[in-house]
């Protein structure tokens, strides 16, 4: 007997309210609408294709580049990375232009590498240098080069600019890979078997860290094995949270306010810039008590292909971010994290599912590694998600303003560049009325905000001294109309 679907709202889509619907509800669709993919296809030939290659991505680790060629698939292309006997770094297609040999079999020569089949030598810019089996007189190097893009090093990650010559980018420093001095950079890639957005996604996703990361295990796990998944020091109470687009409509930062006593307010702020970047701030319990401190990573997260993503980025490690050194710069490396367990797939299945952490929540939305968006029920928790989908859109769609980042990276006065990521301690006495509390909370975060905003200005070395001196002056005299009684 034919199955037939009884319930179905008035525009034709099946209810989704009820008990036992799971007959019914099967049936739901399983593809994306066409504003989804438009985001979430990242092949040849896409939108987000290309406006990834529009901006410096990162391919491998510095530490993958060794004697031999590294094989690295980024934006569904498959290259060759490698670092020749002389220093330089190349990123080249991976199929010898000759007779189609991979170059992740070839020879890392003193300039460039040379094809293991018939010695073809390509330079990192993709020239040709010597074609061994050729007649002294063939004009083949002359007429024929290997594909390849810019590339560079810093800080232990490889960085290729994989758009049209005349687009290429300057590379954009921003303040936390130079401040406070003495900060050490310390890369990492985590590789992710799901579409690149909703691993994004999830850095805008703060509500989750007061849930997944706070101790959500079953009864029997190891102790120490919870703690390890689950943040400490105010993370468990949930945040009063506000998103905001920044930078032009070019990124979405939110603002997250907590209260972790009687007399203190932490507002942490986070950011993504698009299309790919992301900072985060501590990852430490200081976090919640410190007056104010500034970036503990940075991550891009690459497409591999549609179904896996890698993120590639920089712990940052120094005394002001992690004073009691919580991190571990000897965990970090190719597939490796040195903060809460669950980041990686490397876990036993048992793991997993008792002590569940990001790797499994992310990858797991959704069918075949890809989220549906459509299959989703957002709550008002999910403004975010939703708000960064729309604006990357809109960027995606070259609706946003130019972005004042990027003007002034291109004008490249040396300087690095501001940013808001931080954590920021604040002393602001309890209100009894919660909902007034939660105001006051929110009051904070915006007040924090502000005063990053009015030290964008300066030069990265009067910037600290500006906000330390605002957020002194307006520590202890917030009031519930969010004035300071300065
Ligand atoms: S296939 Fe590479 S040199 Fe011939
Ligand atoms: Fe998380």
């Amino acid at each position: 007997m034919p199955s037939e679907v009884k319930e179905r709202t008035r525009d034709g889509s099946i209810r989704t309210d009820g008990a036992y619907r799971g007959y019914d509800l099967r049936l739901q669709a399983t593809d994306n609408r066409p504003e989804a993919l438009e985001l979430l296809l990242t092949g040849p030939g896409t939108p987000m294709n290309e406006y990834f290659r529009r901006y410096w991505q990162p391919v491998c680790l510095s530490e993958q580049l060794t004697d031999v060629p590294k094989a690295v698939r980024i934006l569904h292309e498959d290259l060759v990375a490698f670092r020749d006997r002389s220093g330089q770094v190349g990123v080249l297609h991976r199929r010898c232009a000759h007779r189609g040999t991979s170059l992740e079999f070839g020879i890392v020569s003193e300039h460039g590498i040379r094809c293991c089949y018939h010695g073809w030598l390509y330079d990192v810019d993709g020239t040709i240098l010597e074609t061994p089996c050729e007649p002294a007189e063939s004009r083949l190097k002359q007429t024929v080069c290997q594909g390849a893009y810019p590339a560079f090093e810093r800080d232990g990650l490889v960085f290729a600019y994989l758009g049209p010559p005349d687009t290429q980018p300057k590379f954009e420093v921003f303040d936390g890979y130079v401040l406070p001095e003495g900060t050490k950079l310390v890369p990492f890639s985590n590789e992710f078997a799901c579409n690149w957005l909703q691993v994004y996604e999830n850095l805008i996703d703060h509500y989750h860290t007061a849930i997944l990361h706070n101790n959500m295990t079953v009864e029997g796990v190891d102790a120490a094995l919870a703690a390890g998944a689950s943040f400490s020091g105010g993370w468990t109470e949930l945040p009063v949270i506000r998103w905001e687009a920044t930078h032009g409509g070019n990124g979405i930062i939110f603002t997250a306010g907590r209260r972790v006593s009687d007399t203190k307010v932490w507002v942490r702020i986070s950011e993504l810039g698009f299309p790919n970047w992301a900072q985060n701030a501590s990852l430490a319990p200081s976090a919640a008590r410190l007056r104010h401190t500034a970036v503990a990573m940075t991550r891009w997260q690459v497409p591999v292909d549609d179904t896996n993503s890698i993120a590639f980025g920089w712990r940052h490690f120094n005394d002001e971010v992690d004073p009691d050194h919580v991190g571990c710069e000897a965990d970090c490396g190719v597939d490796r994290i040195d903060f809460l367990i669950g980041q990686t797939r490397h876990r036993p299945y048992d793991e997993q599912q008792r002590i569940p952490g990001d790797y499994e929540a992310i990858t797991t939305q959704g069918a075949g590694g890809v989220a549906i968006h459509q299959l989703e029920h957002p709550g008002r928790s999910d403004v975010g998600v939703y708000m960064c989908r729309s604006l990357l859109r809109d960027a995606l769609r070259g609706k946003a303003a130019p972005d004042p980042t990027r003007l002034r990276s291109e004008a490249d006065t040396g300087d690095s560049l501001p940013r808001y990521t931080s954590d920021t301690v604040l002393e602001v006495p309890r209100l009894g009325d919660a909902d007034a509390d939660r105001q006051l909370i929110q009051e904070t975060a915006n007040t924090v905000l502000a005063v990053l905003k009015e030290a964008e200005g300066l030069s990265s070395a009067e910037r600290r001294k500006h906000v330390l001196r605002r957020l002194d002056e307006i520590d202890g005299g917030l009031r519930p109309d969010g004035d300071s009684r300065e």
